[in-house]
């Protein structure tokens, strides 16, 4: 079997590690450093540069740099980076074609098979989106792995004997996850799983910004908001002084022309104690005690039953995440794993079983939850798309389960199973995952008819869901893959296939058939540019499902001139 290594596709760092001759070991990179900034950017020539280069430069041209581009992943938003704008899913294709090609300089071996890891809280769209770009870079995505679960595995390896309930609490760059498992006999059970996808170190950056912006403003009466040159300065030194104070009593902060005056140059010189910033970022850590208590209520474990707690993730470096912990649970964390490091050892232990380098026989079993709720749509008398939960979030998967429902109407011959993921009340607001229909439903009076729907979702990621026509044992089914796009045989609409269906579908069949012969034609020659008209294309096929016409429309015109550019 290949080689497998697990990557830790972070916010503001990336990291990639292999176990070989049993043990796992980071793998470094051109620069001979474990730790990548995640920075993707384009130099004066026009050629791309990633990583440390590219986070050099960001500071002397922040128009060319794109960072932080995990938090963008999943959603529409393009990235500006010079003229053109890019898709999360293209540069962070970017960053993985860049890990893959320092690993394979670093092994010796072309590196093509890897185990991405991703915060336990990311949705599905995330969740694939992160598979798309590992494989616009040349991946096989083996399995995508929540990052905490990660942790806890590199830690589990050293343990193995333990019996004991473990949290998890990791704060990185831009998201904080919190998971709560626990280990008997070899066995990695995650118990539960919470987070906030919008909390990190930038937020904490952030803070430090706002406050010297607040004050510059007031003695200069000038808002350096404005002004791209000098948030830039100040926000690379807004990181180190955050730094700085996570071993030193304070921080002065300056910089010599950080903007001009009615032709002057004007300085910021300002002094940040740690006793200051903790004050400034207390609210932002307060954050973090809700999704605790999620996990303790959903496990049903007691904070008291703790036995040990692991930081991961650089911003637990900060002093008063440690404090704040110990105030909240009565319990202090453990320096046990590497911060920086155990997500992607994790992500290489995962690697080395799925490799088979390691025997799963031999212990380090794991099992995982699901991380958001998963049912169908459905209609009562008060609600036309009313969510009904089947899989309950934070079920230990494997899990099967089943629920009974009852035609709505009179004659009723057929009914429409829609799979959504996801906590909102309203179906739609959810995620949809997919859809079928079962039909054969004899007609009778609303309500005398029943159909049993089963979940069924596997630790591989494949979720199966099942309708049966209690009376007559007729039924239909589905198949989603919630692990990769590859579809089975059998499955009906998932993914980008379900927009035929849409009413709108007929305006857009044109342009949709154009885009995909161009992506035909250019496929392995202009890699750019063809993964640029697919995302676009996949976009319009999502708004064409959603029935969205305007957003449609949108997407169309965009096509339009990429296809344009191409013939021109
Ligand atoms: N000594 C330190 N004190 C405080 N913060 C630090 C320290 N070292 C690193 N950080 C912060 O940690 C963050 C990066 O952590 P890490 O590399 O674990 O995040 P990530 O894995 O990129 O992000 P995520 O897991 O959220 O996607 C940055 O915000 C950085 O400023
Ligand atoms: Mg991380």
């Amino acid at each position: 079997m290949n080689t497998v290594i697990g990557i830790d596709l972070g916010t503001s760092t990336t990291e990639a590690a292999i176990y070989r001759d049993g043990k796992v070991e980071m793998i470094l990179n051109l620069n001979h450093e474990a730790i990548t900034p995640s920075a993707v950017g384009i130099d004066d020539e026009g050629n791309w540069v990633v990583g440390q280069r590219a986070m050099s430069q960001f500071i002397l041209s922040p128009e060319n740099t794109a960072i932080e581009v995990k938090r963008k992943i999943g959603t529409d938003d393009l990235i500006t980076i010079g003229k053109r704008a890019y898709s999360p899913v293209f540069l962070s294709a970017k960053l993985l074609e860049f890990v893959r090609n320092y690993a394979s300089e670093y092994l010796g071996e072309d590196v093509s098979n890897a185990v991405i890891s991703v915060p336990a809280y990311f949705n599905e769209i995330q969740r694939q989106e992160t598979i798309a770009a590992g494989t616009q870079a040349g991946l096989t995505v083996e399995r995508i792995l929540n990052e905490p679960t990660a942790a806890a595995l590199s830690y589990g390896l050293e343990h193995m004997d333990e019996e004991s309930h473990i949290l998890v609490y990791d704060l990185g760059g831009g998201t904080f996850d919190v998971t709560l498992l626990e280990m008997f006999g070899g066995v990695l059970e995650v118990k539960a799983s919470a987070g906030d996808n919008k909390l990190g170190g930038k937020d904490f950056d952030e803070a430090i910004i706002n406050s010297l912006i607040k004050d510059f403003e007031k003695a200069n009466g000038v808002n350096l908001r404005n002004d791209r040159h000098a948030m830039v300065k100040l926000k690379d030194e807004a990181e180190r002084c955050k730094k700085a104070l996570s071993t030193d009593d304070s921080y002065r902060i300056l910089i010599p022309a950080i903007t001009s005056i009615k032709g002057q140059p004007v300085e910021l010189d300002v002094t940040l104690t740690r006793k200051a910033f903790e004050k400034l970022v207390k609210p932002l850590v307060d954050r973090t005690h809700s999704p605790i208590d999620v996990v303790l209520s959903d496990s049903g474990i007691s904070a008291a039953n703790l036995d040990r707690i692991i930081l991961v993730g650089g911003s637990t470096r900060m002093p008063l995440i440690a404090a704040d912990i110990e105030a909240y649970l009565g319990k202090a964390p453990d320096v046990a794993v590497n911060p920086d490091f155990a997500v992607s050892e994790g992500a290489a232990i995962q690697a080395a079983i799925i490799s088979g380098e390691i025997d799963p026989s031999e212990g380090l079993v794991m099992t995982d939850v699901n991380p958001y709720s998963l049912g169908i749509q459905c209609v009562n008398n008060f609600n036309h798309d009313y969510f009904s939960v089947i899989i309950p979030r934070n079920i230990t998967i494997p899990a099967s389960r089943t629920e009974r429902y009852f035609t709505y109407s009179d004659n009723q011959t057929e009914v429409s199973i829609k799979v959504y993921q996801g906590e909102s009340q309203i179906a739609s607001h959810n995620n949809e995952l997919g859809d079928f229909i079962l039909e054969g439903v004899p007609p009778r009076p609303a309500q005398s008819e029943s159909i049993d729907v089963t979940f069924s979702y596997n630790l591989n990621g494949m979720l199966d869901v099942k309708a049966t026509i209690v009376s007559t044992g007729k039924d239909a089914s589905i198949s989603i893959n919630m692990q990769n796009q590859e579809k089975d045989d059998e499955d009906v609409t998932v993914s980008y296939d379900n927009w035929k269906d849409s009413p709108i579908s007929d305006d857009y069949r044109a342009i949709i058939r154009r885009a995909e012969r161009a992506i035909n034609h250019m496929s392995g020659t202009n890699f750019e540019n063809a993964s640029l008209i697919e995302n676009t294309l996949n976009l319009l096929k999502n708004a064409i499902a959603e029935d969205d016409s305007d957003k449609a429309d949108d997407y169309e015109n965009t096509l339009i001139g990429l296809l344009h550019q191409l013939e021109d």
